[in-house]
């Protein structure tokens, strides 16, 4: 009894209050929208100008590196691969990696057939596949990977990634993966997103290269273009896309924002190609400014002879041409950027010196499998990482988190509201 009649005078006495903490918290959300209103109008007259994601150093990835004795490497004439994941789902990965080392200088099988586990030499994890069906989501989907359970000293288990890993949801054990092969270029094989490569000067010497006459600015009959798929990049490319749409003609392909003109929006598809032919210019914003990634948005681009837009940190322009691209950062503001394609635009001479790296440039034969297969034979120091998991966050980039993702999804929101 006592303790129902003190509720029921301290439900009477606060009867006022819940009206009260209405009435703040409505002038909270006033206050927020106001400021995001002045902030906006703020943008329309002064022009966005992105932040510079912060600059990478040189720094040593040894400490993540386990190094051992004894590698147990074999001189075998052939080496054994077993796929261990699908890629993307797919288990065609495995004809993939087959028909890529049909040619290779170096030997190697390829299987996905498990029973061959105690006689593989390398074994292939594709990383997006891997960590998708961990935990909850891979007990919902029925699907789960698992590693294999034994393994031989001499065995390389290999993790491949064209995407950042800031996906990987996942504990890794310690020692796990003895290589890793992503596009950082101190992964154990690097796995750049093109075959394009500087040639030596030696190489250089016996070049037979011929030059292309074709006027490609007089082919193009649209100015910019851009496919963006993911809406909710850490990036926030959008921003700059729309501040660049305020002074020049930008088509926006995709699936977050403008026409969907290609199923899948992936830009390599024919219906992609097709389509982005035409333009001068195409934006290969990447969604996250992770340390060495420049992803195949930009080598596409130049494959359609079109001059790509950047927007990447210093550090990364290394493992790219040099004058063969716009960056973001390079200009004071987005204004003067668009002056600058507006001139390329209207000069030929201008646009083709974009394309003088080619003479300098070769595409290698070797292609990553094959590079796998080729390092399986080398007698590489054995080797594991000790922390992949601290190995991936090492980056400018970062892991995602429940945070990021339900703050970068209002972050669009309220920017489609045109709030921000
Ligand atoms: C980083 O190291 C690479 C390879 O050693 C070198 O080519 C590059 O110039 C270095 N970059 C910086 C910013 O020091
Ligand atoms: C492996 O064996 C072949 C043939 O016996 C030999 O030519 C080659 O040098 C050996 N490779 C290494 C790295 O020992
Ligand atoms: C076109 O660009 C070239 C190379 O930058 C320059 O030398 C030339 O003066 C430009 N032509 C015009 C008409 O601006
Ligand atoms: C791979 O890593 C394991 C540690 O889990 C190690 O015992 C083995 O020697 C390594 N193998 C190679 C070829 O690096």
């Amino acid at each position: 009894m006592m303790v129902r009649s003190t509720m029921f005078s301290r439900m009477l006495n606060g009867r006022r209050r819940p009206q009260k903490i209405c009435l703040q918290i409505s002038m909270f959300i006033c206050t927020v929208l106001l400021l995001l209103v002045i902030h906006r109008l703020y943008l329309e007259i002064a022009g966005y100008v992105p932040a510079k994601p912060e600059e990478q150093i040189n720094r040593s990835f040894e400490k993540y590196i386990t190094r051992y004795e004894n590698n147990h490497w074999r001189n075998t004439s052939v080496k054994n691969v077993l796929v261990w994941t699908p890629f993307f789902d797919s288990w065609d990965w495995v004809n993939t990696v087959r028909s890529s080392v049909a040619s290779c200088p170096a030997k190697c099988t390829v299987t996905s057939d498990r029973s061959t586990l105690k006689t593989a030499d390398g074994i292939l994890f594709h990383a997006n596949d891997l960590w998708k069906y961990r935990g909850l989501i891979g007990t919902l989907n029925n699907v789960n990977i698992e590693m294999p359970k034994t393994r031989t000293p001499n065995q390389v288990w290999a993790v491949l990634s064209w995407e950042p890993m800031t996906f990987m949801w996942g504990k890794i054990k310690p020692n796990t993966f003895n290589w890793t092969m992503l596009y950082r270029r101190e992964s154990s094989v690097y796995n750049p997103f093109t075959q394009w490569r500087k040639m030596t000067p030696e190489e250089l010497k016996h070049s037979t290269y011929v030059e292309d006459k074709t006027d490609h600015l007089a082919e193009k009959t649209k100015f910019a273009s851009t496919m963006v798929s993911n809406c909710f990049d850490q990036a926030k490319r959008y921003k700059i896309i729309r501040e660049l749409q305020r002074y020049v003609k930008v088509d926006n392909f995709g699936k977050c924002s403008g026409n969907i003109i290609c199923p899948a929006g992936v830009p390599t598809t024919e219906c992609g190609k097709q389509h982005l032919r035409d333009y001068i210019f195409y934006l290969a914003f990447e969604n996250s400014f992770c340390r060495d990634y420049v992803s195949e948005k930009y080598w596409n681009a130049l494959d359609r002879n079109q001059i790509p837009i950047i927007a990447a940190p210093k550090f990364n322009l290394e493992t790219i041409p040099p004058n063969s691209y716009l960056n973001v950062f390079d200009f004071p503001d987005i204004k003067a950027l668009a002056d600058k394609m507006k001139e390329i635009a209207n000069n030929a001479t201008l646009f083709k010196s974009f394309f003088a790296w080619r003479r300098y440039y070769r595409k290698d034969e070797i292609n990553i499998y094959c590079r796998f297969c080729m390092e399986l034979h080398a007698n590489r120091p054995a080797q594991s990482y000790n922390d992949m998991e601290a190995w991936v966050q090492d980056d400018m980039c970062y892991k995602s988190t429940a945070w990021s993702l339900v703050s970068g999804f209002f972050e669009r929101k309220l920017f489609d509201l045109g709030l921000l």
